[in-house]
Parts: C-alpha cells; sequence; structure tokens
C-alpha cells in the first residue's frame, strides 16, 4: 500500500515538472505565480497625464485627484503644457516614445485633439480627454477616445438663478430703479466651452426669469485672478456705480474682481455688489463665508479627477470602460458628465471635497 502511494507520488511530481518545462512562458503579467518578488512582479499600468498648464487653481485640484486616485495602482507621469500646446505635443511624443498603456490629456488648445488622437491611434494608444472638450467630430475619430467633463451649460445657468434669487430678495439691487439688471461679465479664455456657455447660460437665465438685462461690460480674464482684477478696476472705471451685478466665469476672476471692488469702497458701509463664479475652490468658499462673493458652483475636481484616472486605468489594462469598472455612467459610449452643484453661504460643505 505504502509502495504504491509513493510511486504515484513520484509519477506525479515527474508529470508536474515535464508539463512546467513545456508550453509557453506566462506573461509578465500573468498572476498565480506564489512565490513572486518585487522584481517579477507584474508590471503597473504606464499612463502620461498632460495638464494645460500647472498655475491654475481648479485644474491643480483635478490634479491632485487623479494622483490621489491613481495610489499606487499605476505609474502615473504627469506633466505641464505651460500653455502651449507645441509644448504639450512634444510631451505626447514622449509619451508615444515612453509607450505608455493609455494617456489622459488636458488639451492646451481643445481644437489640437485631432492631431492628439490620430498619433494615439497610430500607437494604439488609448487617450481620455478631460476638462476641455474636443470637437465631436475628434471625438468621433476613434473608439479608444474618451472625454471627462462637466456640463459647461449647467454651471452658466446656475450662475443666472443665483443672481435671480439675489435680485427678488433685495430691491435694492435696481440701483438706478430702471428695472433692468445693468451687469459687468468676466469671461474665461475665448474659444474654452466653459468660458461660451458660462457667458451665454448665465444671462439666459436671468432673462427666462423675466429680468431685463443690459450688458455694461464684457472682457476676458483669462481664468486669472490679476487679469480679473485688472477688468474689474477697468469696468468700475469707466461705469463705477451703474454696475448692478458681476459675473465672472469662474472663482479666481471673481476674486480678483472682489479686490478691485473693496479697493472702490464695496463690501463695507453698506456698499455691496452681487459677484458669482464658478469652481468652488477654497478661497472661493472662504469669499463666500466672509460675504463677499454671492455664490458659485461647485466645479467638481474629486470626482473629475477620479473618472479620468479610472478610465485611464481600465484603458491601460486593454479593457473597455464600463460604469461597472469606473463607477460612472458613460454617455454615447465616450463621455462621463459631472454634475454641478449650486453654492451658497447656506450649503458650503457640499463643496468641501
Ligand atoms: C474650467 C474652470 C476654470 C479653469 C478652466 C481651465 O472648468 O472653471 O477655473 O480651470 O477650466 O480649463
Ligand atoms: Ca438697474
Amino acid at each position: 500500500m505504502k509502495k504504491v502511494g509513493l510511486i504515484l507520488l513520484v509519477a506525479a511530481m515527474l508529470m508536474t515538472a515535464t508539463l512546467s518545462g513545456c508550453g509557453s512562458k506566462p506573461a509578465p503579467t500573468a498572476g498565480g505565480d506564489g512565490n513572486k518578488t518585487e522584481e517579477n512582479a507584474p508590471a503597473k499600468p504606464t499612463v502620461g497625464v498632460a495638464i494645460y498648464k500647472f498655475d491654475d487653481t481648479f485644474m491643480t485640484g483635478v490634479r491632485n485627484n487623479i494622483s490621489k486616485a491613481a495610489g499606487d495602482t499605476a505609474t502615473l507621469d504627469i506633466v505641464d503644457s505651460q500653455n502651449s500646446q507645441p509644448t504639450q505635443n512634444d510631451k505626447v511624443d514622449l509619451f508615444i516614445t515612453k509607450k505608455y498603456n493609455s494617456m489622459a490629456i488636458n488639451p492646451v488648445d481643445r481644437t489640437a485633439a485631432g492631431v492628439i488622437i490620430e498619433k494615439a491611434q497610430k500607437a494604439n494608444i488609448p487617450v481620455v480627454f478631460f476638462n476641455r472638450e474636443p470637437l465631436p467630430e475628434d471625438m468621433k475619430k476613434w473608439d479608444k477616445v474618451y472625454y471627462v467633463g462637466a456640463k459647461a451649460e449647467e454651471s452658466g445657468t446656475i450662475q443666472g438663478q443665483l443672481i435671480v434669487d439675489y435680485w427678488k430678495a433685495h430691491p435694492e439691487a435696481d440701483k438706478n430703479k430702471d428695472g433692468k439688471l445693468q451687469y459687468a461679465m468676466i469671461k474665461g479664455e475665448p474659444g474654452h466651452q466653459d468660458a461660451e456657455l458660462r457667458t451665454q447660460y448665465s444671462i439666459q437665465a436671468v432673462k427666462d426669469a423675466g429680468i431685463e438685462v443690459e450688458k455694461l461690460a464684457e472682457d476676458t480674464g483669462m481664468w486669472d485672478r490679476v487679469k480679473g482684477q485688472e477688468k474689474m478696476a477697468a469696468f468700475l472705471a469707466s461705469h463705477g456705480d451703474k454696475i448692478e451685478a458681476v459675473f465672472a466665469n469662474n472663482d479666481d476672476m471673481a476674486l480678483g474682481a472682489i479686490e478691485a471692488l473693496k479697493a472702490a469702497g464695496y463690501f463695507k458701509d453698506n456698499k455691496y455688489m452681487p459677484v458669482v463664479g464658478v469652481d468652488a475652490t477654497a478661497p472661493g468658499i472662504q469669499a463666500l463665508q466672509d460675504g463677499t462673493m454671492l455664490g458659485t458652483v461647485l466645479n467638481d475636481a474629486k470626482n473629475q479627477g477620479i473618472a479620468t484616472f479610472k478610465i485611464a486605468y481600465v484603458l491601460a489594462k486593454g479593457e473597455t470602460p464600463s460604469k461597472d469598472n469606473i463607477g460612472f455612467d458613460i454617455t454615447d459610449g465616450k463621455y462621463v458628465w459631472v454634475p454641478y452643484v449650486k453654492i451658497t453661504k447656506d450649503n458650503i460643505s457640499d463643496a468641501q471635497q
């Protein structure tokens, strides 16, 4: 009995040795190897991430959330395109040379996405764009192209509603008593979907509420706080107290405008100006708390960062993104839309990420 057992065991051992000796070598990423060491562990997916410029308050939030979402599950190479499309193109070429598994691109110029898609397709490296929406015809060029962002129209509409609520609750807001809202608009970068659509939809929401409007001034502050301050100072110099509300396409420019307004004597001795922004950045929320900014719109950096990373990660592993593996709904097979949220002094906690 014992002898038979021993023979069987030896036979089994021989068979195992023969089996593992032949057949193809397992791929380096194949799991199931019990005695793995650090060196022969499966390689982590590599993702090249290009931000349009690091020096942008909201995009810094998105960037930090991409890193956080990755943790140590992937190797990220996050680069600064320094607000230059040629620089970004060079960075993309490097990602391709390095054979990264996927790319996450925040374009400098969204119309440049088409060229990036062509390069990516040639190298078969899937790409997810975020924050700056490529043109629909470019998005259609390849099936391994995705976009994560927020519906710009929605943020504009919410801004308009913030001003409508204020106007209705404060009859004194109509300073010259002409029944019309005289306003100033500080735009983001021209051509950016968020700049164009926030400008349009914010005013549309005011009109839809039955309030007549008169535009006194409009100029671009390029998303920048200092430029927002300069533009507001110029508006005040030409229109002074005729301005009854200020719309800024983002919080940084709203905060700049508030500085200019403070310098002109606003926010003290009953002199007030309703100012609205978008993003709900930390300094933006501080201004809500201080009572200088009337309201803002949460641009959800956290969920945009998570969705961007998840898509890039799934693509890097050679899989197809779906609600199951990324945790977000995908619209038209390519788009993840993260909702905006209206933020005032009363629901600041909804904005704290
Ligand atoms: C917008 C954001 C701006 C700026 C811009 C950059 O969504 O509101 O503050 O970050 O993106 O593309
Ligand atoms: Ca008026």
